[in-house]
């Protein structure tokens, strides 16, 4: 669901002609709609009303200052995983108290800069970042409050790369590991445990995983209960799956349904960690066509390929190269007729991964056409790079009927700045 929508043959965002955002502002511009991602949390967080919960965006989909401060008003706490996170979220208006930091390789000075602010908690993934945290902590004179993220060895049944809770990825520690993990804590002044852990992956189209997973936390849960440990959140990660092209990915209610069922008759805070399933679908690259060509058949290739080249390449979206995701990509004024070609849409990149689609049926594109690629919203920016040393895109947020410019279209001074020639050289 989402604010995207031709009206007589012109994409809008809410209220703006896209057209318009590019003529004023540039292409490559990434476009975020207000009303897509308020909603997006609200349908989220009432899904899960009737239980105590909190639900922590995930930054590292979209961390955009304008977004994280449209959702600490509508009252999301945040996940981290970096100090510069932490910075963004405290900088957003997320309130600490409602902040929880993931992640297997946070460094003492990260702990530092949380322990300072007062988060909710910090999730640990190894028995040595557990005594980092003590040390911190003592050094601070401050308990630090934490949870241990459980690998509960599920296939969450998703892309490898974004599968993060089987024994063989790096994440998390195995339950029984993290039970005398915590027992040994229980007796330092310095570690306080509050709650256990998980996230098992993202992109999930299918509930059972979770259900799965929560199964194998909540037994923890008791166990620990059970020595006398006072925790009082369950955190379950985030990881909700999106539909790019053909998934059917449960919504939000029918996931929330399946957690409280299992939940029931558990005391505890529910935390969830949504990224994706927030920002995805609120947010759309738009590039612009420099150039079509095709290559004609030949005797080592008996199919002519045509190219769409665009303005936005992979260092502004990484995901197709990246995870050979696919995204929806339409022009951005409806072209009539129903014809359509074969193409790859491809950067100015020098690489040959450079891709945004490949084989992809569009409409005949002609130069200067501006293309929409959907589903932009959660991992897209925040994944690019300067690669070919080029300035990083603008990003805008739509709300109604106003659009604002939220990060401006980085400039070649930008590329340089922090870069010396050393003295005398
Ligand atoms: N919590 C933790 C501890 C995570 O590691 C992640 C994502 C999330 C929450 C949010 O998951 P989500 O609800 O967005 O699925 N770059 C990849 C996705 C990497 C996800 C990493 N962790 C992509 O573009 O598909």
């Amino acid at each position: 669901m989402h604010y995207f929508e031709y009206r007589h043959g012109e994409l809008h965002a809410e209220g703006v002609p896209v057209a318009r955002i590019a003529e004023e502002v540039g292409t490559p511009v990434y476009i975020y709609s207000a009303a897509t991602l308020r909603r997006h949390f609200r349908v989220f967080d009432e899904a899960f009303q009737d239980v105590p919960h909190l639900v922590c965006y995930s930054v590292k989909a979209n961390s955009n200052l304008a977004v994280l401060h449209l959702l600490a008003r509508e009252g999301a706490g945040a996940d981290i995983v970096s100090g510069g996170e932490l910075f963004r979220a405290l900088r957003a208006g997320i309130p600490p108290e409602k902040i929880v930091f993931s992640g297997v390789g946070k460094t003492e000075r990260e702990m530092e800069e949380a322990l300072s602010a007062g988060i909710l908690m910090f999730n640990v993934e190894s028995l040595g970042e557990l005594e980092t945290l003590s040390r911190v902590a003592r050094r601070l004179g401050k308990p630090a409050p934490f949870s241990i993220r459980v690998n509960p060895n599920v296939d969450p049944k998703t892309h490898p790369y974004i599968s993060t809770g089987l024994k063989k990825n790096k994440f998390g520690l195995p339950e029984e590991v993290a039970y005398q993990a915590y027992l040994r804590a229980k007796e330092d002044p310095y570690l306080e445990p509050v709650g256990v852990d998980c996230h098992i992956g993202s992109q999930l189209t299918e509930i059972s995983p979770f259900v799965e997973a929560l199964k194998r936390l909540k037994t923890l849960y008791l166990r620990l209960r059970e020595e006398g440990l006072d925790l009082r959140y369950l955190d379950l990660g985030g990881g909700l799956g999106i539909v790019y092209g053909e998934e059917e990915p449960p919504p939000p209610a029918a996931y929330a349904e399946a957690i409280k069922q299992e939940l029931r008759d558990l005391e505890t805070t529910l935390i969830l960690e949504p990224g994706r399933v927030i920002a995805g679908n609120a947010g759309i690259l738009v590039t612009r066509v420099l150039y079509v060509k095709a290559h004609p058949p030949g005797p080592e290739d008996p199919e002519a390929r045509t190219f769409v080249i665009v303005d936005a390449g992979m260092n502004d979206l990484i995901r197709p190269t990246l995870y050979q995701a696919y995204h929806q990509i339409k022009p951005v004024r409806e072209i009539p007729g129903g014809e359509t070609i074969r193409a790859d849409v491809v950067g100015p990149i020098c690489e040959s991964g450079d891709f945004l689609a490949r084989e992809r049926h569009l409409p005949p594109v002609s130069p200067g056409d501006l293309l929409a690629v959907f589903s932009a919203g959660a991992y897209g920016f925040v994944m690019s790079s300067n690669y070919n040393s080029r300035p990083r895109a603008a990003e805008v947020l739509v709300d109604g009927d106003r659009f604002f410019v939220v990060r401006k279209r980085e400039t070649y001074e930008d590329l340089v700045r922090l870069e010396e020639l050393p003295e005398g050289f």
